[in-house]
């Protein structure tokens, strides 16, 4: 039989509430727990002693062991709730985003000028009511040649021209030329047609200040009833005055193309040209001629139309005073953001 003593209780009380209130963390908090509050600590202990305790003292012994474990453990708790709402409110702080702060900047990209530029001109013709085509980069023979007029021996079938898929029996071609997309257009849709075709374009060239063997083209054909060549030039000038202001100036020079017919090439005045103001090259245009209608099933008797194809990058070169085309087929991301095309 063995009697608890009250001082030896107020002793181990003491020593836990001291450990209690001198635990700053929830680790610190955890081994006061073990130490002081959890089984094997003193006053579990003294707790399990209870039961040899002699039966007259047992009820006034079983009190003071539970108003001190009691204490223990509303302590034990009270300073829990402090430090954890402490540790929480800690936490929030370090995560919290300060919106002053200088950020480490990833470096965005930025969309190509070519690609800027062709939706710029698209939107021109939106703008008209033109509806945007597309056709595929590799393409077929009969689209690509054969069904815009050329001749079985034309030059610009010829190998040193056009990138030839093999095998050469199945006649694919990367597409030389946005024009298959007018026959594309024709067969699929509705008259009248006005439509504009923004593309990739390949050929056998070498690279180049003014040409690359990648480059793009706009394409636009309009086929409806009573078109003539004035609005042909009507609408190659009002491209050119939405891009380029209300001075800018274009010529038609007679030129051959197989599809159209008369033909002309496209030439933009450049007024700031390194070297002296001139005349660019720009595209090739025309009125369509019959024989494509013909490929369309269209009757060349009740629908005419004209045709336009210029070059995108010499577009850039001349909007943008850039003397090499090197530096658009790079892709170095510097390059765009000189346009301040960063998205
Ligand atoms: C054509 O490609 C015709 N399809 C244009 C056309 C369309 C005529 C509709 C009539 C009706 P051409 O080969 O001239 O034409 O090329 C048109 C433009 O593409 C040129 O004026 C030039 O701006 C650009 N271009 C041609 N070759 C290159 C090249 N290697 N690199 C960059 N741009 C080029
Ligand atoms: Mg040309």
């Amino acid at each position: 039989m063995s009697s608890i003593s009250p001082q030896q209780l107020a002793v181990v009380v003491a020593e836990a509430l001291a450990a209690i209130t001198g635990a700053a963390t929830g680790d610190e908090l955890k081994q006061v727990r073990t130490q002081f509050v959890a089984d094997g600590s003193p006053i579990s202990v003294i707790n399990s002693t209870l039961r040899d305790v002699p039966a007259a003292e047992k009820a006034e012994a079983g009190k003071i062991v539970g108003q001190a474990r009691s204490e223990i453990n509303q302590a034990f708790a009270a300073r829990e709730s402090v430090i954890l709402q402490a540790e929480e409110h800690a936490r929030l702080m370090t995560e919290s985003v300060d919106v002053t702060a200088v950020a480490s900047r990833h470096r965005v990209g930025a969309r190509h000028p070519l690609n800027l530029l062709m939706e710029e001109m698209s939107n021109i013709f939106v703008g008209m009511g033109w509806e945007i085509a597309e056709g595929p980069e590799l393409e077929n023979e009969w689209f690509n040649f054969d069904a815009l007029n050329f001749d079985e021996d034309h030059p610009a079938r010829a190998m040193q021209d056009t990138f030839f898929v093999e095998p050469v029996d199945r006649h694919l071609v990367m597409r030389t030329h946005t024009s298959p997309v007018q026959i594309r257009s024709l067969l699929t849709r509705e008259l009248p047609v006005y439509i504009v075709a923004p593309g990739r374009v390949y050929r056998t060239d070498e690279l180049d200040a003014t040409h690359t063997p990648v480059f793009h083209q706009m394409e636009g054909i309009a086929i409806d009833k009573g078109l003539t060549m004035a609005h042909l030039k009507g609408t190659l000038e009002h491209l050119a005055r939405a891009m380029f202001g209300e001075g800018a100036k274009i010529r038609l020079r007679p030129n051959y193309f197989p599809f159209t017919e008369p033909s002309a090439e496209l030439d933009i005045w450049h007024p700031t040209f390194r070297g002296g103001a001139r005349w660019i090259e720009w595209g090739g245009c025309g009125m369509v001629n019959p024989n494509v209608l013909r490929a369309a099933d269209i009757d060349p008797a009740e629908y005419q139309g004209f045709a336009f194809g210029m070059g995108i990058e010499r577009t850039l070169m001349f909007r943008n005073d850039v003397a090499d085309m090197h530096d658009m087929v790079e892709g170095d991301v510097r390059f765009s953001q000189q346009f301040g095309m960063v998205i």
